[in-house]
């Protein structure tokens, strides 16, 4: 738990505090009794440094000896005290280099000290970590989401990294103050990747279901090309580049095209606007107004709509943690006076899902120990019980576009398309091919009541639209059943409404 989970210390087995294997093959059963898949993190660039492998390799035990990435140190200073074999800065802050006395070497962390990153230049430790990756697919498990991939190669001359002048970065200790270019997104990363993918090609061609792997990779669409060689496909972030406020329309509009018309359309799109590294959309955008408009847009999306817990009821950030409760590392280690700002602790987008207003918004029961993380305040009115009954409500609009996007060929097998007019942005879903109803998804990005001529784009389709799904209620502007026109569509502030394509006013 030193950075919750992503410090492994056995590849192959269930870490107590949350059961045993037994309830985790309960777990697997039972999700896909009722049709669910089931998707793990893997965690291929490190270990914990209480796993067997990191204690044997520490006492230079073969074959463990070279499992993990060990230098000597560049020098000692004048008290005698070992110097890091570079300038290599943590993604969590301070030196990549860890001492250890029993080595009289350094050993390499990406993340944090109890995270030491696995050699793959060691061919043992790739077929180690293929056996992992086998051991769950034949388990059953769908998938994985493969954690930090880019961190798995470093250049094997060791120099040092160049500075970034980013602004942003907080001091010389800081991850941002350097330009990775020696230990970031190297080729050798998508050479162990396709290594990877090969097993789970394997074992699909062995019993025949289809498995799923997915990369956490913040990279360039050009890069983002290159690993969809060695995955179903790299989380696509463009969403999280879209900030505020003000929320431009032209933004997201731009986002969301890169992609469109730059990856091919036979590799599968995929849409995250938020994770448990990233302050939640309301946070990062300065308001909730725009929730719905996100959730909306992503599902009417090409491809694979990804929601972080929380987002289908406009969960936000709990700001209200102060540093002594702070034990996100990334959050520690900028200290008392930077801890909450971004991208510093993760904490503020972690904390329990609330469920209702009652103790501890429902996460668990009064008596219990406490979660790990204080309930944000807003749980009185955020929360899903109090939105499950409301048909304007968060939860429910997201429910009725998943209704309608599971239901509709269009959304399967549809291009997309985008407009802007003034601040209302519309993405379209159409084939030109086959005779399936177009869906348009209009957002109003902007604080005042606009009306837009979406038709301009259609000319060839239908004038009018079938309000389906509509975040104004039924007294508000363009109501769920009406007919509206698509020359001169006039959105509230901020509304969001899908519309089918229709013949007639009548
Ligand atoms: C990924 C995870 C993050 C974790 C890190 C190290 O970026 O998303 O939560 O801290 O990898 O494993």
């Amino acid at each position: 738990m030193k950075d919750f989970g992503y410090d492994i210390s056995d590849f192959r087995d269930i870490d107590p505090i949350f059961g045993t294997m037994e309830d985790f093959n309960s777990l697997l059963a039972s999700a896909h009794s009722k049709g669910l898949k089931l998707v793990m993190d893997f965690v291929p660039n490190h270990s914990s440094d209480e796993h067997e492998w990191f204690i044997r390799s520490l006492q230079r035990e073969d074959p463990y000896t070279d499992y993990y990435v060990w230098q000597d140190p560049a020098g000692f200073d004048g008290d005698g005290n070992p110097i890091p074999p570079n300038n290599w800065v943590s993604v969590f802050r301070y030196s990549m280099w860890e001492w250890r006395e029993e080595r009289q070497q350094f050993y390499l962390h990406q993340f944090v000290p109890g995270q030491p990153d696995l050699n793959y230049r060691n061919p043992n430790v790739l077929t180690e970590m293929k056996d992992v990756i086998r051991f769950w697919l034949e388990k059953g498990v769908d998938g994985f989401r493969q954690d930090a991939v880019a961190h798995i190669w470093e250049d094997e001359q060791f120099l040092d990294e160049p500075l970034s002048n980013n602004p942003n970065a907080l001091d010389e200790n800081d991850y941002d103050y350097y330009d990775h270019i020696y230990t970031n997104n190297l080729e050798g990363t998508r050479v162990i990747l396709a290594e990877f993918y090969t097993v789970f090609k394997e074992v699909e061609a062995l019993d025949g279901f289809p498995r799923l792997t997915m990369l956490e990779v913040y990279v360039s669409i050009e890069d983002q090309l290159k690993y969809y060689k060695v995955s179903d496909f790299p989380f696509n972030f463009a969403l999280m580049n879209v900030r505020g406020p003000p929320v431009k329309a032209e933004d997201a509009k731009r986002e969301i095209d890169q992609i469109l018309d730059r990856i091919p359309t036979n590799y599968t799109y995929n849409w995250v606007f938020g994770n448990h590294d990233k302050w939640r959309l309301p946070d990062r955008i300065g308001g909730s107004e725009l929730v719905d408009a996100f959730n909306l847009m992503s599902l009417s999306l090409p491809g694979v709509a990804i929601s972080y817990y929380g987002e289908e009821i406009g969960m936000t950030n709990n700001m209200d943690i102060s540093y002594e409760q702070t034990v996100d590392p990334a959050g520690c280690n900028c200290g008392p006076d930077h801890y909450n700002d971004e991208p510093c602790s993760r904490d503020p987008e972690r904390t329990p899902m609330q469920w209702n207003a009652e103790f501890n918004a429902g996460f668990n029961s009064e008596g219990s120990s406490e979660p790990w993380l204080p309930v944000n305040s807003d749980f009185d009115t955020i929360n899903v019980d109090a939105q499950q009954g409301n048909p304007q409500s968060h939860l429910n609009l997201y429910k009725e576009m998943i209704k309608l996007r599971n239901l509709e060929p269009t959304y399967t097998f549809g291009d997309a398309k985008t407009q802007l007019d003034g601040d209302i942005l519309s993405i379209a879903r159409l084939q030109e091919q086959i005779f399936y109803d177009v869906y348009v998804t209009m957002v109003n990005f902007g604080s005042e009541t606009q009306t837009a001529n979406i038709f301009q784009s259609f000319q060839p389709y239908l004038e009018f639209g079938l309000v389906l799904i509509s975040t104004s209620g039924p007294d508000g502007e363009n109501p769920i059943g009406t007919v509206v026109d698509l020359t001169s569509i006039s959105l509230a502030p901020y509304q969001t409404v899908v519309v089918r394509l229709t013949p007639s006013k009548a």
